[in-house]
């Protein structure tokens, strides 16, 4: 079995609108370890007017999660990350240091909205690597203009930008039309890292497992190890 890195999900207790209570997540936890799962980057929302949990409580809850994953494995290693929503200001609160970057690496989760054009992704984009990251867009599957234009997503991924999408598109939860386009991109080599962006046990839970069983069934062997293990290994610490 492969060893699997879940680089989305929100399983901080507490923090947003991911695992509610330090039991939910030890249990949403066991399940990724059951998985295959041994390095889980904890992604919870910073988004303005919404999701702005102090760094402090972040940090705390943090600090309670990563105690739970040793006693569920030894060897699950637990990161701090942030699905970080977009706005004007993002490239300079993260140079401020104000919100976390990927695992203390130069990669950024960045959101947008359906409603959003290519020219707003496009232009957030560029502005965060003229600032040194490097974006990993968040389940692009989920933004019209992208889903349209395969091209869009083809020239995002040329800029150097991380195409990431749900394990749950992939498998089908997200209805055929969803299904139908994360199999194209990954047929066009145009993903670069699936999550589970796991929330809870019961409508969003943890489901890596099933989705790299299902990716290592349709694509091979050596296409599932480059999305679940090496493109995650590139998301480390400077
Ligand atoms: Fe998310």
């Amino acid at each position: 079995m492969l060893r699997l890195t879940d680089v989305h999900c929100h399983i901080i207790p507490g923090v947003d609108d991911g695992a509610k209570d330090l039991e939910t997540a030890r249990r949403m936890l066991r399940r990724e370890y059951r998985d295959g799962v041994r390095r889980i980057i904890v992604t919870p929302h910073y988004r303005k007017n919404m999701f702005e949990t102090s760094m402090e409580t972040i940090r705390k809850q943090f600090g309670r999660l990563q105690a739970a994953a040793k006693e569920v494995g030894e060897d699950l290693q637990i990161e701090l990350g942030c699905e970080y929503h977009t706005h004007g200001e993002m490239a300079k609160c993260l140079a401020a240091g104000e919100r976390p970057t990927m695992a203390g690496s130069s990669y950024v989760l960045v959101e947008f909205s359906s409603r959003h054009s290519f020219r707003v992704i496009w232009n957030q984009v560029c502005s965060l690597q003229l600032e040194g990251f490097w974006p990993i867009i968040a389940h692009i599957e989920r933004y019209p203009c992208l889903v349209e234009n395969q091209d869009y997503v083809r020239q995002l991924s040329d800029q150097g930008v991380m195409i990431q999408i749900n394990a749950g598109s992939i498998l089908g939860e997200e209805g055929f039309s969803v299904k139908w386009f994360c199999r194209k991109l990954m047929k066009e080599d145009l993903i670069d890292l699936i999550g589970s962006d796991a929330h809870d046990l019961k409508d969003r839970k943890p489901n890596l497992g099933a989705c790299a069983a299902y990716v290592e069934k349709k694509m091979g062997r050596k296409y599932a190890r480059k999305i679940f293990v090496t493109n995650p290994g590139r998301i480390r610490a400077d």
